[in-house]
């Protein structure tokens, strides 16, 4: 079994980080022939798509070596991601949507023939029967039902395009408030108890 843990977010001490890593220590304990892996795209970044790009509609046989050289990049992040069982992702909200850096991460994953293929009835995701958690940490807070919540471009976009490469079954984990006092008590509380149990309701 594998987990990929990624995270996202540019502080070191961040609340997304502390989540994730949380979560990769419980998921460790309850496989413990499992292996984890970890993708930190602040740490490392990733090249932006250039018109390189363009080499992804082409037959593997037809590649340059230059062309195959660019799309190494993509090729090794999405074994990677196929490889996982579990994914964890940390994505703290940055101005109402995603870092830069994952969203680096999802043009370089989500590649026509490799995880989504086109058919009669059109677009289909091919990687399937992987579990997903992402991890959102906000200032602010958009719960459902709220006015805020049509300022959410995290959840919506996460879930279409992680459901658009096939990964359908993703279960968020929104901690919100971040930028109130009574945050850290809150942050406090999660860690405090198992990973699985933020799965049943961890909105604040
Ligand atoms: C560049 C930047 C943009 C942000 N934009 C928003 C935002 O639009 N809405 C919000 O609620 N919080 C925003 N925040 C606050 C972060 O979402 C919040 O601090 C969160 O805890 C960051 O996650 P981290 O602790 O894992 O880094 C922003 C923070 C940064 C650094």
């Amino acid at each position: 079994m594998k987990l990929l843990q990624i995270d996202s977010s540019a502080r070191t001490s961040s609340v997304t980080r502390r989540l994730t890593s949380r979560f990769a220590e419980e998921w460790r304990k309850n496989h413990p022939d499992g292996e984890v892996v970890r993708r930190d795209l602040s740490a490392t970044a990733l090249p932006l798509i250039t018109d390189d790009w363009s080499a992804t509609q082409l037959e593997d046989s037809k590649l340059t070596p230059a062309q195959r050289s660019y799309l190494s990049t993509s090729d090794a992040l999405i074994e990677e991601l196929a490889a996982a069982d579990t994914v964890v992702i940390g994505a703290p909200m940055y101005n109402f949507s995603i870092p830069s850096s994952l969203k680096a991460w999802i043009d370089h994953v989500v590649r026509i023939g490799k995880t989504v293929g086109y058919g009669p009835n059109g677009p289909q995701g091919l990687l399937t029967r992987k579990k997903v958690v992402v991890i959102t940490s906000r200032g602010g807070a958009y719960e459902k039902g709220t006015a805020r919540e049509a300022f959410d471009f995290q959840e919506p976009y996460l879930r279409h395009i992680l459901g658009f490469i096939g990964l359908t079954d993703v279960t968020f984990i929104h901690v919100e408030n971040q930028a109130r006092e009574e945050a850290a008590a809150f942050l406090q509380t999660l860690l405090n108890v198992s990973a699985e149990s933020w799965l049943i309701k961890t909105s604040k």
